[in-house]
């Protein structure tokens, strides 16, 4: 009777001691580094000693596993999932303590997700749940000169494995700016996410170096890459030959430097053949000063202009005069068979030259490219070489032009532009429809700059 009694009120002391109880974990999600340790946890409060209960642990996922078992006293592995073998602890001492917190050690990205803290005995239950992210930082990124491209610039890779979460991968130029990727590839797996970026740069003078940049919240890892100029004057000489098959790995691209080295001299000479004919087509060319922009000044013999800083005086603004522009046409029109002539541009930090569509408008600004009736080379900022095709071409010149030739073939769609003083090719615009339109030369000496610029533009005699 005694003991009954006895029994009945320990019970329900221990009934109303479990009823205030509660259980706590983490407001938030915790996050934590792969490779790292991470405490899970989860306690009662008011603190009792949670020694006698059963503790357990379950990851949440498609069907719960058992992460920890702690009951009858004693930690049981029997059932534990395999990949959480050896990796979990609960401290008895915490225990005693109500702390049924969980120690996961050595992190995987693959431990990422929700897992519930359970507690129990014979009078009291309750649970709660944790939800952790394994940020891992991923390999260095690596990065491969993958091929050339058609436009003269070389394709990079930039590759990294093992990220979670999702990383931003950039390219960035020497001073750190954000350059255009042309393509960037994430793929997820059981070690996290792997990125691939390609870009294409091109050759920017003084130094050619790229960085590739992968960023996660708390953390960022770069690699750099430097391209000598060679590797892009190698190419200036093979445009035109299509660049086979991707070359991968640098060993592969020794190979082909060697190998376009080769081809590069052959290739030099029917270049050099080939304009040699072009120049066979020369004509004369001059400038139609009623199309000049106001401050333009034409010679008096129609081959040369000038930027200047004051307007001419007595000029009319007909329909035909350029006012938006300092440029200036050429007299005469061409609407069959081929053409050539020649342009000085010595001395001067910026120029555009080229043909135009005939009846282009001169009085306010349009895209100056291929499907409004441009075809132009230009050089912006001493150096930067630019073709102005339906998207911009940055062009990579070994030396600085100083006569340019424009070859025009009507029938083919063809405007070509050459290093006069080297025999090289500049740029071409390949397979237009003329058809029906008359095209005109064009010239534009751009701004003077402060004297900078202040060379003129000439149309020479045809230089041997
Ligand atoms: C609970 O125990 C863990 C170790 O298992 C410890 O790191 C943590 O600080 C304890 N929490 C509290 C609230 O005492
Ligand atoms: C448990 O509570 C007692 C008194 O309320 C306090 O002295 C002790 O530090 C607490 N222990 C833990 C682990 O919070
Ligand atoms: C261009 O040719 C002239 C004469 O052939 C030469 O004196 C000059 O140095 C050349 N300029 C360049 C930039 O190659």
């Amino acid at each position: 009777m005694i003991i009954c009694v006895t029994l009945l009120t320990l019970y329900s002391f221990m009934k109303s001691q479990s009823e205030g109880l509660k259980l706590f974990g983490p407001e938030t999600s915790l996050t934590a580094v792969a490779g790292q340790d991470l405490v899970l946890p989860c306690f009662i409060k008011p603190n009792i000693s949670a020694v006698d209960m059963t503790v357990k642990w379950l990851r949440l996922k498609d069907a719960a596993s058992l992460v920890h078992l702690y009951k009858d006293h004693e930690n049981r592995i029997e059932n534990q999932a395999q990949s959480y073998r050896g990796r979990t602890s609960l401290d008895i001492k915490e225990l005693q303590k109500g702390n049924a917190s969980l120690k996961l050690s050595a992190l995987r990205v693959s431990d990422e997700g929700r897992y519930k803290c359970l507690l129990e005995d014979k009078f009291w239950y309750d649970d709660i749940t944790v939800q952790i992210i394994v940020e891992a930082r991923g390999g260095h990124p690596v990065i491969t000169l993958e091929s050339y491209d058609n436009s003269g610039g070389i394709n990079l890779v930039c590759e990294s494995r093992g990220w979670n979460p999702e990383p931003k991968v950039l390219w960035l130029d020497r001073e750190r700016s954000p350059l255009p990727a042309k393509d960037t590839q994430i793929h997820r797996d059981a070690e996290g996410f792997s990125v691939k970026c390609c870009i294409i740069v091109y050759d920017h003078s003084n130094s050619n170096r790229f960085y590739c940049r992968l960023l996660q919240q708390h953390h960022m890892i770069e690699a750099e890459v430097i391209i000598s100029r060679n590797i892009f004057n190698v190419w200036k000489w093979v445009v035109g030959i299509s660049i086979t098959a991707g070359l991968i790995g640098l060993g592969i691209i020794l190979m082909g430097v060697i190998y376009h080295k080769k081809v590069s001299k052959l290739q030099k000479q029917t270049l050099k053949a080939d304009f040699i004919r072009k120049k066979r087509f020369s004509v004369d060319v001059t400038l139609d000063p009623d199309t000049a922009y106001p401050r333009l000044r034409v010679s008096a013999n129609e081959k040369a202009v000038t930027y200047e800083d004051i307007e001419q005086e007595n000029l009319s603004d007909t329909p035909q005069r350029y006012t938006y522009y300092p440029c200036v046409l050429g007299k005469q029109r061409f609407f069959s068979g081929r053409f050539y002539y020649e342009v000085e541009v010595r001395g001067k930090t910026e120029w555009t030259l080229g043909v135009v569509r005939e009846n282009i408008y001169r009085k306010e600004w349009i895209p100056w490219k291929p499907l409004n009736g441009f075809w132009l080379v230009e050089l912006r900022n001493e150096n930067r070489y630019r073709a102005l095709d339906d998207h911009v071409v940055r062009l990579t010149l070994r030396e600085k032009v100083e006569k340019v030739g424009v070859f025009v073939d009507y029938e083919e769609g063809l405007v070509s532009f050459y290093d006069v003083n080297t025999s090289s090719h500049i740029y071409s615009f390949t397979d237009q429809s003329f058809s029906i339109i008359k095209l005109c030369p064009f010239f534009c000496p751009r701004y003077n700059d402060n004297g900078k610029n202040a060379a003129p533009l000439i149309i020479t005699a045809l230089s041997e």
